[in-house]
């Protein structure tokens, strides 16, 4: 989580190498075509076979993806059901992608309160790609950033217990090395589609020093070109880590 390369007052590198983004909006897409929602959630789908690929072509090494968050448990079953549906077809599917361009499959989130059969079919592709090292797709199921942070306090606790941890030399390593993915480093850049200015419960502790674009595009609508902008925008600013500029 430390940050990577970049020292005080240097510029960051103008391709970021972890991009997170949330993707917001598949719902009111396909309201707006008189359509039902799993609708936009498959066109949703068809935006991140592109933005992987994109992501590829940009050189990017990390990409984290909002696809199921901790509070989307509340949403009605059917579409719940849809969304497994989706996410299980999109690992079938697109696994020989992965294999293709060396591409790492990661889950960040409670990976326990998902469906068996969603489970399976995660681990054998995380496992069957757990070698590749070209870049990482990270899906955060489940996923909550206070969860997340609540889970990271109870490990830490039990090693405190345990004495293999004094209170004292608890700070910030301590913390990050308790995450779901300790090794990833922190994003450069957060994305998040549909107008909504809102972090919504998302890498709440990665995101510390991450640059926010907020685009109203929805995700659906959200295709190379408007990822292309965002990258655009991204290599325009500065980046000062709490230094002066
Ligand atoms: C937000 O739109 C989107 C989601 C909660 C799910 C994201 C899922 C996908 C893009 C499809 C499957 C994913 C993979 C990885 C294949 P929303 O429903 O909240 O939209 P709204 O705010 O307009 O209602």
């Amino acid at each position: 989580m430390t940050r990577p390369k970049v020292g005080p007052g240097e510029s960051g590198p103008k391709v970021p190498v972890h991009v997170a983004i949330i993707m917001d909006g598949n719902g009111r897409w396909a309201k707006r075509r008189g359509l039902p929602r799993l609708r936009g959630h498959q066109a949703g789908a068809e935006s991140v076979r592109a933005i992987i690929r994109a992501c590829r072509d940009a050189g990017v090494k990390y990409l984290t993806l909002y696809a199921f968050s901790v509070e989307n448990w509340v949403r009605p079953r059917a579409e719940i059901r849809g969304l497994m549906s989706l996410l299980k077809r999109f690992l079938r599917r697109d696994e020989r992608d992965l294999h293709e361009n060396k591409v790492r499959l990661r889950v960040i989130g409670r990976l326990a309160d998902l469906p068996a059969e969603i489970q399976q079919e995660l681990k054998r592709v995380m496992k069957a790609t757990e070698h590749y090292d070209a870049g990482q797709l990270i899906l955060a199921l489940s996923y909550g950033s206070r969860t997340e942070l609540s889970d990271a306090v109870r490990r830490i606790a039990r090693r405190v217990r345990d004495g293999e941890v004094t209170p004292d030399a608890i700070d910030e390593k301590t913390i990050a090395a308790n995450l779901y993915a300790p090794d990833v480093p922190d994003p450069d850049l957060m994305i998040r589609t549909s107008g909504e200015l809102r972090i919504s419960n998302f890498l709440l502790w990665q995101l510390s020093y991450a640059e926010l674009y907020f685009t109203d595009v929805l995700w659906p609508d959200f295709r190379e070109e408007q990822f292309r902008e965002a990258l655009a925008e991204y290599a325009r600013r500065h980046r000062r880590f709490g230094d002066i500029g």
